[in-house]
């Protein structure tokens, strides 16, 4: 038998989040088909997957729990989500409010949802709306949680709670579409860390970071520096990702470096990371020459006078150049800067995606 699972993640790195799924799949030997953004929609994939087996320590037949696995696994998804239902609402985004719940009243409300709990479990549903329509994402917490009320019902004394749910029902309705599922990741999104204790204002999605980090195709004993690294998660990510070769970060700020050591710290890796507080413009004072850097760097009002940047980018890059021998990946909002700066230092841009981070579009660049 076949089930879909919806896998969400940032928007511009569905690609990578197929590929890795791919990957994860076949390495325990179980086909699967993975359509990146169904019907159309960005930072989804739909993952068809066949029922699989494993045999546990006491001999048992189980069957292999696919969400369970990619929860546990992935590196760049934000939720796994069985799917119930999906289907596409034409002309939605132009219903008034009322007539747009009641058609999604009476389409959740001929689902048999009561396969998908007991009747001691108890439910809340979690929405998430995307598009013009002259609803809210509450309206349609409301009217899926009152359709599967209603439904269950039929059946004795559905519970309902809302802080602690048993089973959390996940309703999408993004443009004209909608879904329906059981999210298996939780409230909490995979991209927010465990590991994280310390809570930089600009901090990268863990997903994005693991991006760059694909993206970088760094290879075995390589060095890798984030000359402007924040909280770290860019170099953290990649010491949990078992790099053998050096890696290092350099942050200006020392309340920012000395959270970085506090998050390497609770993610086990603090001994895999040279921490140096000192300044990105003048690199080439740090090191002789390093293969890899990925960087998310300071843009926007984040660091003060926006007006700084050019001149920030510009300094950076010319250092940089002294430096590194293979790849570099950069993420920025300030496209004209970091071009100029890449162009005024023989930087050759080698790829550009756009990424979704933050409610911005942000560039990614991959440069040589
Ligand atoms: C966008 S944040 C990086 C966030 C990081 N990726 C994370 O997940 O925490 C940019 C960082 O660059 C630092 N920075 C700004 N100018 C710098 C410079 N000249 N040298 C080193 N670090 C600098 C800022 O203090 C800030 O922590």
């Amino acid at each position: 038998m076949l089930h879909n699972i919806l896998l969400t993640t940032s928007r511009g790195i569905e690609d990578l989040a197929r590929r890795e799924a791919e990957m994860l799949f076949r390495v325990r030997g179980i086909k699967v088909n993975v359509e990146e953004k169904p019907f159309g929609v960005e930072g989804r994939l739909l993952v068809e997957v066949e029922e699989s087996f494993y045999i546990d320590e006491k001999g048992r037949k189980r069957e292999f729990n696919s969400a369970t696995f990619l929860n546990e696994n992935s590196r760049l998804l934000h939720r796994v989500i069985v799917e119930i239902a999906s289907r596409k609402f034409e002309k939605i985004e132009e219903d008034e409010k009322d007539k747009a719940l009641k058609r999604i009243y009476d389409f959740v409300s001929q689902i048999p949802v009561e396969r998908y709990l007991k009747l001691s479990e108890s439910f809340a549903v979690r929405s998430f709306r995307k598009g013009e329509h002259n609803l809210t994402s509450l309206d349609i917490s409301k009217t899926v949680g009152r359709a599967i009320y209603d439904r269950l019902s039929k059946y004795g004394t559905p519970k309902v709670n809302l802080d602690h749910p048993n089973v959390i029902f996940r309703a999408e309705l993004i443009n004209e579409v909608f879904f329906l599922g059981i999210d298996t990741t939780g409230d909490s999104s995979l991209h927010k860390r465990p590991w994280r204790v310390y809570d930089h204002p600009a901090h990268l999605k863990a997903s994005i970071a693991n991006a760059m980090i694909e993206l970088a195709e760094i290879d075995g004993n390589a060095s890798v520096i984030d000359p402007m690294c924040g909280s770290g998660t860019i170099l953290i990510e990649l010491a949990l990702k078992g790099h053998e070769g050096r890696i290092l970060g350099i942050e200006k700020y020392m309340k920012h470096l000395k959270g970085a050591r506090m998050n390497a710290l609770a993610a086990g890796v603090l001994d895999k990371i040279e921490f140096i507080h000192g300044d990105a413009t003048k690199l080439a004072q740090y090191v002789d020459s390093v293969d890899f850097a990925i960087s998310n760097l300071p843009y926007g009002l984040k660091i003060g006078r926006k007006s700084l940047i050019p001149k920030l980018y510009m300094d950076f890059f010319s250092e940089l150049a002294k430096v590194l021998g293979r790849r570099g990946v950069f993420l920025t909002t300030e496209k004209r800067a970091i071009e100029k700066a890449f162009k005024e230092n023989g930087f050759k841009i080698l790829h550009h995606r756009l990424i979704g981070h933050g409610g911005l579009m942000v560039h990614l660049y991959v440069v040589e």
